[in-house]
């Protein structure tokens, strides 16, 4: 498909689901592990800056990057039958939706509330994915990394094997997103599926499914056609998602703001309550704010939109106005589930949204 595999000073528009216009020095694409540890050798050699990108579903540039973006096609799927479930050793270049269409096809189900997620499998493990009751977590056994705290040399690469347990991982959250591990490269993960196929239905899914006929397809199917219809497709218009998380508050705050607006909100572990941030936002005068071409979704107010040509500055004017105003009206600090990414490394949300 990239015949080429060098690229300078190129833009960057069909490799950030933003669609923001902006350059990168280089842009390289890798097929294997090995050209992935002589690049990554070489830019700590050198110092070069440099950046992992899977689909670039999950990104704002800020900036035109002046070093190297890293374009991650490193593939191949095995799977390994047990007697009670099937193991998946997964490289992490390879597209997640195309993983849940391939095991549902070999029967291996499991990965159907997960359809239709943009993003590879290196970067589901980073900020574990989750949609519609399920999250990367609930099926995950190990990520392998390249780490380069020690030295590497190109014979003697270290990767290290991160079993599910000490990933830490949490809602849109895991150890990989710590700065301690920005320097880790995840080269494959590990995955799990127990052979007794438990549906999981949603209550958000609960209108569209009957529970004596269901099966993993029909699951599949019915979440694709729900996102189809929900979310804008970033091959027509510009976008990262979910532009921020849905907060997670203490049950103290959530029910002074139950009683004062009696929004949507669902229990978590510990005694802390989960709020839609959609919610927060459609109930903000801000709901339908524009500037130049970025916007708020119409369907869904977490997401913001770039119509056509919107730059990063635009999208994050808005964003700015809708973070202060939920501030101030509802005491919480909204975060980013997007990652921003300057002209040379990664902006912490913090910098940004004070
Ligand atoms: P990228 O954007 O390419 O990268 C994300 C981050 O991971 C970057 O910081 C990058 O440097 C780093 N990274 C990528 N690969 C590696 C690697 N191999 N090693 C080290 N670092 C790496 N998310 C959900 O959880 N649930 C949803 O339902 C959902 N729906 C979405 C719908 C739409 C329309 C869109 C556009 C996005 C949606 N997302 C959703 C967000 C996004 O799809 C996920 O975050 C996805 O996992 C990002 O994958 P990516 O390969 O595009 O990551
Ligand atoms: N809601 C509103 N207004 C909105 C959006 C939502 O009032 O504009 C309320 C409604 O009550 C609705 C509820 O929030 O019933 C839940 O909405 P929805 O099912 O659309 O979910 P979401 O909170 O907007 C989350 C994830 C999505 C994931 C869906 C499905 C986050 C930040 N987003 O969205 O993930 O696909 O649930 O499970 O957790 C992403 O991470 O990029 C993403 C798209």
């Amino acid at each position: 498909m990239h015949k080429k595999k060098y690229f300078f000073n190129q833009s960057l528009k069909n490799l950030n689901t933003f669609r923001i216009d902006v350059t990168a020095k280089k842009i390289i694409f890798i097929t294997t592990i090995t050209s992935l540890i002589y690049i990554l050798q070489t830019c700590k050699l050198s110092r070069i800056p440099y950046i992992i990108l899977g689909e670039g579903s999950n990104v704002l540039f800020l900036k035109n990057y002046i070093g190297i973006i890293i374009i991650n096609r490193i593939k191949g799927i095995k799977i390994i039958e047990q007697k009670n479930a099937w193991l998946l050793h997964v490289h992490s270049g390879e597209k997640w939706h195309n993983l849940v269409k391939y095991t549902l096809n070999l029967g291996i189900l499991g990965l159907e509330n997960l359809a239709l997620i943009p993003g590879c499998i290196g970067s589901a493990a980073i900020q574990n994915i989750g949609a519609y009751g399920l999250e990367f977590k609930d099926l995950c056994q190990y990520v392998d990394v390249i780490s380069f705290k020690k030295s590497i040399t190109y014979t003697n690469p270290s990767t290290k094997r991160i079993y599910s347990h000490s990933c830490n991982f949490s809602y849109r959250n895991s150890i990989f997103k710590d700065p301690c591990h920005s320097e880790s490269a995840i080269i494959a993960v590990g995955i799990k599926i127990s052979k007794k196929w438990h549906p999981i239905i949603f209550p958000s899914l609960k209108n569209y499914i009957q529970p004596k006929c269901i099966t993993a397809h029909k699951i599949f199917n019915i979440i694709c056609k729900i996102r189809i219809k929900k979310l804008p497709d970033p091959k027509k218009i510009g976008n990262a998602g979910s532009f921020f998380k849905n907060p997670i508050i203490t049950q103290q705050h959530a029910k002074k703001l139950i009683s004062l607006y009696n929004l949507p909100h669902y229990p978590q572990l510990k005694g802390l309550v989960k709020i839609s941030g959609g919610w927060l936002i459609e109930n903000s005068k801000y709901k339908n704010i524009k500037i130049g071409d970025a916007a708020i979704h119409d369907k869904n107010k977490l997401i913001l939109i770039n119509i056509n040509r919107a730059t990063s500055q635009e999208i994050l004017q808005i964003a700015k106005i809708i973070h202060a105003h939920i501030l101030k009206k509802f005491h919480i600090w909204l975060e980013p589930e997007v990652d921003f990414i300057g002209s040379q490394k990664k902006i912490k949300a913090s910098d940004i949204f004070t």
